[in-house]
């Protein structure tokens, strides 16, 4: 690879022992991310595949967000355009090839992609103050990131309409029942619970870790060939609606909302 990476300065990536660890970090705008942010954090996930002396991704935000989602000035330029960013798109393949284990600690808000995501990683904490929300039909969007797929599998199709289509808020102990959340703790021990977790996943045996994996994510319908296809299909469909007027009202009232 001769390309130099992308990268973004709200994007903070940094090794601990065998561990990646990517970390959010736009504090003003509640970690909402940008197609550079989808960039950086695409070709900083891709070099820790490719680096041998990684073994786990660890990935992380700022206390109290997680991530408030897409940026909604990017959807709004979308919007006018009528074409979603490649980035997001090649963030979201990448998520789901990654041949690593993710683990994800989240705390706080964790809203649309910064739910969805969730759904493809191996491990999460999350604190017991978080918030997965995923608003995407009240702003004239449809789900994304597979979500129509694998929110189904993970917690029932009535569950996920709740969560994919009402766009009803679980708190942490809903998101654990729901499948997509592994433990909740403390605010202040998400951190250090996702890293240990990373450390103890890095230490075992890689070639078991890595068959026993694609064995668990390799089931009829939703292999990684299936779960591409939808992110496609999902994309298609988004865009027609980023372009619609329902969307474009719902991007606007959000920026008029402080006026
Ligand atoms: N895109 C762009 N900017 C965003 C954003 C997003 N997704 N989420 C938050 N921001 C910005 C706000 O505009 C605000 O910027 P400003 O200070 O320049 O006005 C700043 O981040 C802080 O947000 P604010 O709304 O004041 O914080 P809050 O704690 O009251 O609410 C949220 C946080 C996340 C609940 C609220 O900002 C929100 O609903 N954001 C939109 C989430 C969303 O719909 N994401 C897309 C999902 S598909």
């Amino acid at each position: 690879m001769s390309a130099a990476l992308r990268t973004s300065p709200h994007v903070v990536v940094e090794r601990r022992g065998a561990v990646a660890v990517l970390r959010l970090d736009r504090p003003d705008k509640k970690n909402a991310l940008t197609s550079a942010m989808y960039a950086a954090i695409a070709d900083a996930w891709a070099a820790a595949e490719a680096d041998d002396t990684v073994a786990v991704h660890l990935w992380l935000g700022l206390p109290g967000a997680f991530t408030a989602g897409n940026d909604l000035e990017d959807f709004l330029l979308a919007a006018r355009t009528g074409r979603l960013s490649g980035e997001v798109l090649e963030f979201l393949r990448r998520l789901a090839t990654l041949d690593k284990p993710l683990v994800v600690g989240v705390d706080g808000l964790a809203i649309g992609v910064g739910t969805t995501a969730l759904f493809h990683a191996d491990w999460v904490v999350a604190s017991d103050r978080s918030l997965f929300k995923t608003p995407f039909v009240d702003l004239g969007l449809v789900p994304e990131a597979a979500s129509s797929l694998l929110g189904p599998r993970l917690m029932g199709p009535a569950t996920a309409f709740e969560l994919l289509g009402l766009g009803t808020g679980f708190d942490a102990a809903r998101a654990e029942r729901a499948g997509f959340v592994n433990h909740v703790t403390a605010a202040e021990a998400v951190e250090a619970t996702a890293l240990a977790t990373a450390e103890a996943l890095a230490a075992k045996p890689r070639g078991a870790l890595a068959a026993s994996r694609r064995l668990l994510r390799d089931a009829p319908g939703y292999t990684t060939a299936d779960v591409l296809a939808r992110i496609e299909a999902e994309a298609d469909e988004f865009a027609a609606r980023l372009a619609s007027d329902e969307a474009k009202a719902a991007f606007a009232a959000f920026f008029a909302r402080k006026k």
